[in-house]
């Protein structure tokens, strides 16, 4: 493996003795294997500038036999010829998720910088535990901005359910001179084509999203899913650190990001 530079070698990322046992790599990122809720204790205080993430939104349905059903059933309408692998950690109950969600964020904020961004997607059913969770673990919430996905299935007498949101804070007082400009708090973006995660979020709204970030932090996704967060901070100069802890999307995310940062490189030398 490549050694790494700027900030993103795993001694400079975590305390002794904590390191994953498994990891991908490249120039200004890395994605780690493993469960966040015990990584994000082992990283050294002070170090990101920020962290943008989709976590587990452990949804789909209102009573708890339609959030057990797998990831596919709840949130893909793919036939189950061409279904993507499900992913891990979205069965809990409401009470479960919401102090699994306040338990981590409180370890990450240890983890950020004064003053650092946090954006989470959510979908409207845990909207409210997500801001409760958010602040139970310190953080200042301080917003929500709205991913318009354009279309939805209709339903008669009701809103579409055509929106996810972006429920973002900072840890402790964010100063206004960052040098960051101002943000769209509506963003519009169909969902991707030909993906390769249940609920990937497309490539395009994450470099929207991750501005919030100061030009070239450093950005943790504790949920890197197919490492799109992590690929959008790279290819907009930032550099990006990832966690996964389903086998098949560690993998698929890091190649992904590892031929999609090869791909531009190779167009840039051209
Ligand atoms: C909503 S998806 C993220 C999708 C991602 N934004 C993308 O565009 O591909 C959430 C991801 O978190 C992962 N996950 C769930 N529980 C986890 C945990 N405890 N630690 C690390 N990753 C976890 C799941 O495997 C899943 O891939």
């Amino acid at each position: 493996m490549m050694p790494m530079t700027n900030g993103l070698s795993l001694e400079e990322l975590m305390k002794e003795g904590t390191y994953p046992e498994e990891y991908a790599e490249g120039e200004n990122w890395k994605i780690l294997h493993g469960d966040t809720l015990k990584l994000v204790k082992a990283f050294q205080p002070g170090i990101f500038d920020a962290v943008i993430t989709d976590p587990p939104y452990a949804s789909g349905g209102t009573k708890q036999n339609e959030r057990n059903r797998t990831t596919n059933q709840k949130y893909s309408s793919m036939s189950a010829a061409n279904a993507l692998p499900d992913f891990d950690g979205d069965n809990k109950d409401q009470r479960s998720w919401t102090h699994w969600m306040a338990e981590w964020l409180y370890d990450v904020r240890k983890a950020c910088k004064k003053g650092a961004p946090i954006c989470l997607f959510i979908d409207w059913r845990q909207y409210p535990s997500i801001t409760d969770a958010l602040q139970w673990a310190g953080w200042i919430w301080r917003g929500t901005a709205v991913w318009d996905k354009g279309n939805s299935r209709p339903q008669k007498g009701r809103f579409r359910q055509q929106a996810e949101y972006i429920v973002w804070g900072s840890n402790g007082p964010m100063p206004i001179n960052r040098p960051v400009s101002c943000l769209p708090g509506v963003f519009r973006y169909g969902n991707p084509q030909n993906r390769i995660h249940v609920t990937e979020k497309p490539l395009q709204l994450m470099k929207d999203v991750i501005q919030i970030c100061e030009p070239g932090g450093l950005i943790l996704d504790p949920f890197a899913g197919a490492g799109t967060t992590v690929l959008a901070a790279v290819m907009t100069g930032y550099r990006a650190v990832g966690i996964e802890v389903t086998d098949s999307y560690y993998k698929l995310g890091s190649d992904r990001v590892r031929i999609a940062l090869e791909a531009e490189q190779k167009e840039d030398e051209k």
